[in-house]
C-alpha cells in the first residue's frame, strides 16, 4: 500500500471516530492532517456532518478549508471563545509514550496552540512515524526570533543539540514562519527526555515554540500498510 493511502485512511479514521456534528475542531497542517480536512469537507457536502466550526493551524489548511466550505474561525473569536472540542493533526515521528515531534511544515506554534486548547487532540500518522527515541533523526524545529539566533544556538549546543537554520526552497535566505521567525532544526547527540526538553527548551529567551509535544496525552492512529489502521488512546 502506498505511503498517501495509508495517510488518508488514518485521517479518516479519526474524523469517524471522534468528529461530531457542532463540534468545534482544529485542524492541523502537512499531507496527513489535510486527508482529515478533505474528509470533514466530503462529510458535510454530503450532510452527514453539519455544524463544524474550525481553526485552522496554516494558510495550507485555510485554503483547503475554503475550498471544502468549512466555516473557519480566530481561536479568539466568540464562536471559538478559546478552546476546542478536537485537534487533529499530523506528526513527523512519535515514540512509544505517544510523545511526538512536529513542525516539519513549519506550523508548530500554531499547532501547539491549538492542540493545548483542545479537549481531545488526535493524531494520524502512517506506521513509518513510529520510533524508539525522538529527536536523534528527525529534528526538532524550534522557532526562534531572528535576533537571538546565534544565543539560541549555543543555548542549545549546552542542551547537547545542533541547531540548523532552515532554509528556503525557491526563495533565497532562511524559510519565515507566519509570524515572522526563523526555523533551528534541531538534532540531538543523545537521547532526550521528551517532557523534559519541551519546557527546557522553551525556558531559552528568544525561542517562541519548540516542536516537542509531550503535554497533552494524544488518540494515535496509525495506518499500517495491510490497510487496517490501530488505534492507541
Ligand atoms: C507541520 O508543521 C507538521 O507538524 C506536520 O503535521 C508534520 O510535519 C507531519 O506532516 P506530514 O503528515 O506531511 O508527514
Amino acid at each position: 500500500m502506498e505511503q498517501s493511502e495509508m495517510k488518508e485512511n488514518a485521517g479518516k479514521a479519526a474524523v469517524d471516530a471522534l468528529v461530531r456534528n457542532g463540534m468545534k475542531v482544529g485542524l492541523g497542517t502537512g499531507s496527513t492532517a489535510i486527508t482529515a480536512v478533505r474528509y470533514i469537507g466530503l462529510l458535510m457536502e454530503q450532510g452527514k456532518l453539519k455544524d463544524i466550526s474550525a481553526v485552522t493551524t496554516s494558510l495550507q489548511t485555510e485554503m483547503e478549508c475554503e475550498k471544502w466550505g468549512i466555516p473557519t474561525y480566530s481561536l479568539n473569536s466568540r464562536q471559538i471563545s478559546g478552546s476546542l472540542d478536537i485537534t487533529i493533526d499530523g506528526a513527523d515521528q512519535i515514540d512509544d509514550h505517544h510523545f511526538c515531534v512536529k513542525g516539519g511544515g513549519g506550523a508548530l506554534l500554531l499547532e501547539k496552540i491549538v492542540a493545548y486548547s483542545s479537549a481531545i487532540f488526535a493524531l494520524v500518522i502512517d506506521e513509518t512515524k513510529l520510533v524508539e527515541h525522538l529527536g536523534l533523526t528527525f529534528p526538532v524545529a524550534i522557532e526562534v526570533v531572528p535576533e537571538a539566533r546565534v544565543f539560541v544556538c549555543k543555548a542549545l549546543d549546552r542542551l547537547h543539540g545542533e541547531g540548523i537554520v532552515r532554509f528556503a526552497v525557491r526563495k533565497a535566505g532562511p524559510v519565515i514562519t507566519e509570524h515572522g521567525n526563523i526555523i533551528l532544526d534541531t538534532l540531538f547527540r543523545q537521547p532526550i527526555y521528551p517532557a523534559v526538553m519541551e519546557e527546557e527548551i522553551n525556558h531559552i529567551p528568544g525561542v517562541v515554540e519548540n516542536g516537542l509535544f509531550a503535554k497533552k496525552g494524544p488518540h494515535v492512529f496509525v495506518a499500517r500498510s495491510n490497510g487496517t489502521v490501530e488505534v492507541r488512546d
